[in-house]
């Protein structure tokens, strides 16, 4: 068994928001960039895979956002996001330069440690990859620690696709197996590969549920249709893990905003063990 990675200790719980310098950006899509991030008082972030941190722009709000870097990344700290509103408008109008505020890394995660010496299969679908990309790129720095792992990616269109250069590399590389497919193909766009959703991609693996751990995030609604195929396959509940998003304020445990029943996904997840959720209808909401 590899050794567990530790969150870095930072000490009681951050309220105060800790000043980053955006260092780097680039649009994959029309609404969707990455931003890279350096601390100005510390050196790393010092996140789990999976974890997310609280961003805060003075004069316009906060909002959770995952880190997509992976820990064992050099350098700054990644947050790919999606222009949907108030906070994240304002983050894309942000130059490089400008001064943020930043609280966390916060939030439970899977142990990927227990992965070892079992196949893994990550399920991304649209914004989903972010947070998975952690977890992905974290795998990969250790590849030796696991057996198959493959990676199944769904968004809309070609034009969609999130970190493009790295998916070519994924596609090409021969120590994973990655699967991408599109739910359609608008004129004006060329795209060679699979089109149908998501789930489209799971009867043709060729799984061994027993030592499989799977990993899932994208929409609500992708969850039930990709447990159903999970299901066919008959992999373990207690083997598969999902990522899950909920309104957010404090971040901490302490405003309720993100409550399903008896939990908070700011602090038992976001990423939870479909064991534990599967009877909270809310969860799958
Ligand atoms: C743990 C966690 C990790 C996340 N990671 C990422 C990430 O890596 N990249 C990314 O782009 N986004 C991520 N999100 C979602 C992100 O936090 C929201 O998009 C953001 O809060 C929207 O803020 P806003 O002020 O721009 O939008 P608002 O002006 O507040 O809202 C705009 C629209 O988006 C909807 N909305 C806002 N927040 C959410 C949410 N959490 N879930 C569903 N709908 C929402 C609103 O209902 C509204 O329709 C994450 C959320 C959580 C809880
Ligand atoms: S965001 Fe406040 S309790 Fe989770």
């Amino acid at each position: 068994m590899p050794e567990k990675i530790e969150a870095t200790d930072h000490g009681p719980v951050h309220y105060e928001p800790e000043p980053a310098t955006l260092v780097r950006r680039e649009a994959f899509t029309d609404g969707d960039s990455v931003f890279a991030f350096e601390l100005q008082e510390r050196d790393t972030l010092g996140h789990l895979p999976g974890q997310f941190v609280q961003l805060f722009i003075p004069g316009v709000g906060e909002a959770p956002f995952s880190v997509s870097s992976s820990p064992t990344d050099e350098g700054p700290f990644e947050l790919c996001i999606r222009e949907v509103g108030k906070v994240t408008n304002a983050i894309h109008d942000l130059e490089v330069g400008d001064t943020v505020g930043i609280r966390g890394p916060f939030g439970e995660v899977c142990d990927i440690e227990t992965f070892a010496d079992n196949d893994v299969l990550f399920i991304a679908g649209g914004i989903g990859l972010a947070p998975l990309r952690s977890m992905i790129n974290y795998v990969l720095a250790h590849r030796d620690w696991f057996d198959d792992v493959t990676v199944l990616y769904g968004c809309k269109e070609p034009a969609e696709m999130l970190y493009p250069a790295e998916v070519r590399q994924w596609e090409q590389s021969d120590i994973i197996d990655f699967r991408m497919t599109v739910d359609g193909v608008p004129e004006g766009q060329t795209w060679d590969g699979n089109v149908g959703v998501i789930t489209t991609l799971i009867p043709g693996l060729n799984l061994d549920p027993e030592n499989t751990y799977t990993v899932v995030c994208g929409p609500p609604v992708m969850f039930q249709f990709v447990q159903q195929e999970l299901d066919e396959k008959e992999i373990p509940h207690e083997q598969i893990y999902l990522s899950l998003e909920r309104r957010m304020h404090c971040g901490v445990g302490l405003c309720g905003h993100c409550q399903i029943n008896d939990l908070y996904v700011c602090q038992d997840g976001p990423v939870f063990n479909y064991e534990v959720i599967k009877n909270r209808p809310e969860a799958l909401s």
